[in-house]
C-alpha cells in the first residue's frame, strides 16, 4: 500500500516571509522541507559561472540538465553546486533576478520538475516557491498563499540584506522586487498564481509568529 506523505505548500511572491515561515512550521511538524527558489538561484550561479548568455536558451537547458546539486542540513541548509557550497551566493538580488528570467523558460521548468518531487519524504513536506500548489504538488494536502505588499517586502528584504552584511539600497530593492512580481506572473509557463484551493494570507501587518500559527492551524495536529 503505498503511504500517503503530508505537503504542505507554501506559493507567493518573493518578500512576504515564505522562506522564514516554512522553514519554522517544517521544523515544528517535524517534516522536510524544499526551498524551491534555491533550485533556480542555483542554476542562475551555475549560468553566472560559465558565462552563459541567458539569452541562449539551448545552452542555459543544457547546464539545467547537468546541474549537480546536493542539499545538506547543517545550522542551516547549504546548498552545493558540484561540491562547492553555494549558499552564501545564492541570497543575493543580482542571483534572484537570474533565476526569475531563467525560470521562465519551460523546458528548464520540466527539467527541474523531479529534482523538486524528489524532497517529498516521510514524514513529511513542507514547500515554499511558486508554484508548488498548483504544479509541483498538485494534490499536496494543506496550502497557502502567502503575500504581503511590495512596500513592505522590499523594507523586509533590505533588512534581511544588510543583516548578512550586504549592502543594497531600498529604491532599487523595490523597483527589481517589481520587476520580479511581474515576470514570475506573467510568465506563460507555472506562473506566480493562486491555487482555488489554497488558504490566502497577507502577511503585511502580521507578525511572523501569527503567520506560522495561520499556517500550522490548517494542519491538524498529531
Ligand atoms: O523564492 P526565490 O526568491 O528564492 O526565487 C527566485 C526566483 O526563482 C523567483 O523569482 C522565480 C523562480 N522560482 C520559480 O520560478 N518557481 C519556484 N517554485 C521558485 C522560484
Amino acid at each position: 500500500m503505498l503511504m500517503n506523505i503530508p505537503v504542505l505548500t507554501i506559493d507567493g511572491p518573493s518578500g512576504a516571509g515564505k522562506g522564514t515561515v516554512s522553514r519554522i512550521v517544517a521544523k515544528k511538524l517535524g517534516w522536510n522541507y524544499l526551498d524551491s527558489g534555491s533550485i533556480y538561484r542555483s542554476l542562475a550561479i551555475a549560468l553566472l559561472q560559465k558565462n552563459v548568455d541567458l539569452s541562449n536558451e539551448i545552452e542555459t537547458l543544457k547546464v539545467a540538465q547537468t546541474l549537480d546539486l546536493a542539499f545538506e542540513c547543517d545550522d542551516g541548509l547549504i546548498v552545493k553546486l558540484n561540491g562547492q557550497d553555494i549558499t552564501s551566493q545564492l541570497v543575493t538580488e543580482a542571483t534572484g533576478n537570474v533565476a526569475s528570467i531563467v525560470a521562465a523558460i519551460p523546458e528548464v521548468r520540466q527539467v527541474l520538475l523531479q529534482k523538486q518531487k524528489d524532497f517529498k519524504k516521510p514524514p513529511g513536506l513542507v514547500a515554499d516557491g511558486r508554484d508548488m500548489g498548483t504544479v509541483v504538488f498538485p494534490d499536496a494536502d494543506f496550502k497557502v498563499y502567502l503575500t504581503a505588499s511590495a512596500t513592505k517586502r522590499a523594507e523586509r528584504r533590505y533588512k534581511q540584506l544588510m543583516e548578512k552584511g550586504i549592502d543594497v539600497n531600498i529604491l532599487q530593492i523595490t523597483s527589481e522586487i517589481e520587476a520580479r512580481d511581474c515576470r514570475d506572473k506573467e510568465r506563460l509557463t507555472a506562473p506566480l498564481v493562486q491555487a482555488v484551493d489554497a488558504l490566502f494570507i497577507d502577511s503585511s501587518a502580521m507578525t511572523i509568529d501569527a503567520v506560522i500559527a495561520q499556517v500550522l492551524s490548517l494542519v491538524p495536529q498529531r
